[in-house]
């Protein structure tokens, strides 16, 4: 699919603040080569590099947009166009680190221990899953594509919901890890705008369902997704929004 870095980071302060959290639990050691995974337009990349200054801090995306945006951003960081299901540096990688991408793929049972493979004796395993997926925020998504007869033409695009319980992802990786260290938060995410949630969703997984239609279609599916999302995310007495949205962490280390 073809991201836009600057939809995606109208929100970036939310966004952000759970690859803060997760920086803040990794163990403060020396790591050499430190690579993020689906680095997106490379603001959390750029915050390892500020943490690990010693870092050779490189950052991976299948994306041309949100590479070209990381590029003109931060000219101190390596930037590779990289499929992370393929992912196989020439140097083990000291932390693998990955935000908001791996939901993407969905063959974490194989995924997940190759990428463990792919660090270093002690390496560090850090990733968020955004799993909110039972949520209006997506399950809305198939009622306004049945509601408005697009189903038909979406309907490839639904697929199961690719983040497991935590205790799956136990089992894959403590064969292979000395120390593995899952929780989930829900965080209570504070919006501003007229539709802010129904802005959100557009900015990551409402985007295939957008680009798979015509533009009539778009206009009525879009609309009538708007305006369910407004009625189960209602304002606040101040004006702002409030949307729940729930993510699963993992720090494992090899
Ligand atoms: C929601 S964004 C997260 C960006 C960044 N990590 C952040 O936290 O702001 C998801 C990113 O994963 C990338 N992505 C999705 N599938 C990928 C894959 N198979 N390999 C590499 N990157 C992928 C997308 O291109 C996109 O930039």
């Amino acid at each position: 699919m073809e991201w836009d870095p600057n939809a995606y980071l109208s929100f970036e302060r939310t966004r952000l603040q759970p690859a803060v959290d997760l920086i803040n639990r990794i163990p403060n050691k020396n790591f050499n080569e430190i690579a993020d995974l689906g680095c997106g337009p490379g603001n959390v990349a750029h915050l390892l590099s500020q943490k690990w200054i010693n870092a050779n801090v490189t950052g991976y995306d299948s994306s041309d947009e949100m590479l070209a945006k990381a590029k003109q951003t931060y000219s101190d960081i390596n930037w590779i166009k990289q499929n992370a299901e393929t992912f196989s540096p020439d140097q083990p990688a000291d932390l693998i680190f990955s935000n908001a991408c791996l939901q993407w793929l969905h063959n974490h049972e194989t995924l997940f221990p190759n990428l463990i493979k792919q660090l270093s004796n002690s390496g560090v395993f850090a990733i968020q899953m955004p799993n909110n997926y039972r949520r209006p925020t997506h399950q809305y998504v198939k009622r306004a594509a049945k509601e408005t007869r697009l189903f038909n033409k979406l309907e490839g695009l639904f697929y199961p919901i690719p983040v497991n319980n935590p205790d799956h992802y136990y089992d894959i990786l403590s064969p292979l890890c000395r120390q593995v260290d899952i929780w989930e938060t829900d965080y209570l995410q504070e919006l501003e705008g007229e539709n802010p949630v129904a802005d959100w969703t557009a900015g990551s997984y409402l985007r295939p369902f957008l680009q798979t239609l015509n533009d009539e279609d778009k206009i009525r599916f879009e609309q009538h997704y708007r305006n369910l999302i407004l009625e189960a995310y209602p304002k606040q007495s101040n004006g702002k929004t409030l949307l729940p949205f729930k993510r699963l962490f993992i720090l494992a280390i090899h």
